[in-house]
């Protein structure tokens, strides 16, 4: 197997609230460059926790990320944000669109806070906007969109800095079948297209199909992983 993109060890989260929740006990996962992988299981049983410890939103209480050859618990808070900005892409279930700005420029945020010069900026919005599909929407805001393209916007501008990996934790929740399909195919599409790797929570088990590894959570732990092929690895 190729060398992984990300990877944790023993990875465990406790939140300090009552009596102290395990919402993440000692994960084991490792992710090959391109993979699709699905993370499924009851409310509740840590997918939002282990995609937020995953893309360095969190700090684990134990364990460790590696994503690209670094160690999370290495990084200061600044790198940390640097290391979002340009390696990892978020889509979210609830879209998170900024309201007052255009899906264009919303499209364009993460492209302008690394930097990227204006001509350059607005060649990629255009070509990001077209692969979703939203290109004759670029000047609505986010609530003149319907929620599907209110989605197809967030996942333009997740996979804008071309991200090496991206986390999105059910983000079909909040759409119809026909909108959540859309959406998953578009991931499917760039998963092939650019080798970005996918990590994706849902509860949705149609979109096994997607998926070369699928991840099955309970109580915080990860219980079974299946491949393409059925096969089940401990
Ligand atoms: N900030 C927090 N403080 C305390 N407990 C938390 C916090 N966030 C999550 N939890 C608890 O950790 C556990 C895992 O929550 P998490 O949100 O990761 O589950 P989930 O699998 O994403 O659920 P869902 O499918 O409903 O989104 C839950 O028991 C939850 O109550
Ligand atoms: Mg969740």
């Amino acid at each position: 197997m190729s060398e992984p993109i990300l990877k944790c060890n023993e990875l465990h989260k406790r939140f300090l609230v009552g009596d102290g929740v395990d919402a993440v006990k000692d994960v084991r996962l490792t992710v090959a460059p391109g993979e699709f992988v699905l993370i499924m299981g009851p409310s509740g049983c840590g997918k939002t926790t282990l995609l937020n410890l995953l893309g360095g939103l969190d700090r684990p209480t134990r364990g460790e990320v590696i994503l690209k050859h670094r160690k999370f618990s290495r990084l200061s808070e600044n790198e940390l944000a640097r290391m979002r900005r340009t390696l990892v892409g978020f889509v979210f279930q609830f879209f998170n669109l900024l309201p007052d700005l255009t899906a264009a420029e919303n499209v364009a945020l993460p492209m302008r806070m690394i930097g990227l010069g204006h001509e350059e900026v607005a060649r990629r919005t255009l070509e990001l906007l077209d692969e979703v599909g939203m290109v004759d929407r670029a000047s609505h805001s986010p609530y003149e969109l319907s929620g599907g393209e209110q989605q197809r916007v967030a996942v333009a501008r997740a996979l804008a800095n071309r991200p090496a990996v991206v986390l999105a934790d059910e983000p079909t929740g909040n759409l119809d079948s026909q909108s959540g399909n859309r959406v998953m195919e578009l991931f499917s599409r760039f998963n092939a297209r650019h080798g970005q790797t996918f990590v994706v929570a849902s509860h949705d088990r149609g979109f096994r199909e997607y998926a070369t590894k699928v991840v099955h959570m309970l109580d915080g732990a990860v219980v079974r992983m299946e491949d393409r092929t059925g096969a089940v690895t401990p």
